[in-house]
């Protein structure tokens, strides 16, 4: 689906060489997962994996045609098959916009139907339509976020550490949503954290990156298990434990 190449970014202004040879594949299907410390290169990555921002070097290819130099014009279809979901849904989200626009924005038409379906979809009671960002929670507003990103059916879900910003408690919820929607709408999905145990919660594969370049690939569990980069097994250490918040929360629904 994604094939990425020997991709580089040097930010002039700043001399700043933000990634350095990169290389990877991402399968349809497959839940992609970019780990690495702040600065190490991730949003910049996924920047140019969405044509938001072109490369100083190599190359962008989504479903075989290359996308890093395309004009405007030229990626329409990408622009809808692309969505991507940020940290600060604050920061992303229209605040006079009521829900509804927000949400069918990128649909470029206005459906209560789909509206209400999209809401439905990521737990929102219908009447949410009608409101503005500022009403809800932080986690209600990565859930209008998600809807609207969904709104297009896209196929590929860029999220770039999508629940940094949330309370620790909201977190699971949203990464379960996260995995479900993922799941039922058969998304590829490319997910950015600098938290390798959220990863290894939605990921199938992982990338960890340190300094702009990629130090290891793999399978995440593989990888959460058996570090062989010791930058891995640094992160590893400083990761906190999302199995017991998980454990919390399905024990709340059970009961
Ligand atoms: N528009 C820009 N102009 C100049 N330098 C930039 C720009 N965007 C990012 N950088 C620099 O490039 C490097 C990588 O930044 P990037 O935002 O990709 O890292 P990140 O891994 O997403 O970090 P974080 O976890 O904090 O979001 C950093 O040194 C950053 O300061
Ligand atoms: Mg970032």
């Amino acid at each position: 689906m994604i094939e990425v190449r020997g991709l580089e970014r040097k930010y002039a202004r700043r001399g700043v060489h933000a990634l350095r040879g990169v290389s990877f594949d991402v399968a349809a299907g497959q839940r992609f997962g970019i780990v690495g410390e702040s600065g190490s290169g991730k949003s910049t990555l996924i920047r140019l994996l969405a044509a938001l921002d072109r490369p100083s070097a190599g190359t962008v290819s989504f479903r075989g045609q290359r996308i890093d130099h395309l004009p405007e014009r030229k990626l329409r279809f990408l622009r809808e098959e692309m969505q991507i979901v940020f940290q600060d849904p604050m920061g992303s989200l229209d605040p006079r916009m009521r829900v509804r626009d927000i949400v069918s924005e990128p649909l470029g038409w206005r459906s209560p139907e789909r509206v209400a379906e999209l809401l439905a979809a990521v737990g929102l009671p219908a009447d949410a339509a009608s409101r503005y960002p500022h009403q809800f929670s932080g986690g209600q507003r990565q859930r209008i976020s998600l809807a609207r990103a969904l709104a297009p059916r896209p196929s590929v879900l860029i999220a770039d550490e999508p629940v940094s910003a949330l309370d620790v408690s909201v977190r699971a919820q949203i990464l379960d949503l996260l995995a479900r929607l993922v799941e039922e709408y058969s998304l590829t999905l490319i997910f950015v954290s600098h938290d390798l145990g959220v990863v290894r919660h939605v990921c199938d594969r992982v990338a960890v990156m340190r300094r702009g370049e990629i130090v290891e690939l793999g399978d995440v569990e593989q990888v959460y298990t058996t570090p062989e980069h010791a930058y891995t097994r640094e992160l590893l250490a400083a990761a906190p434990d999302l199995r017991a918040e998980l454990a919390r929360l399905k024990g709340e629904a059970d009961a």
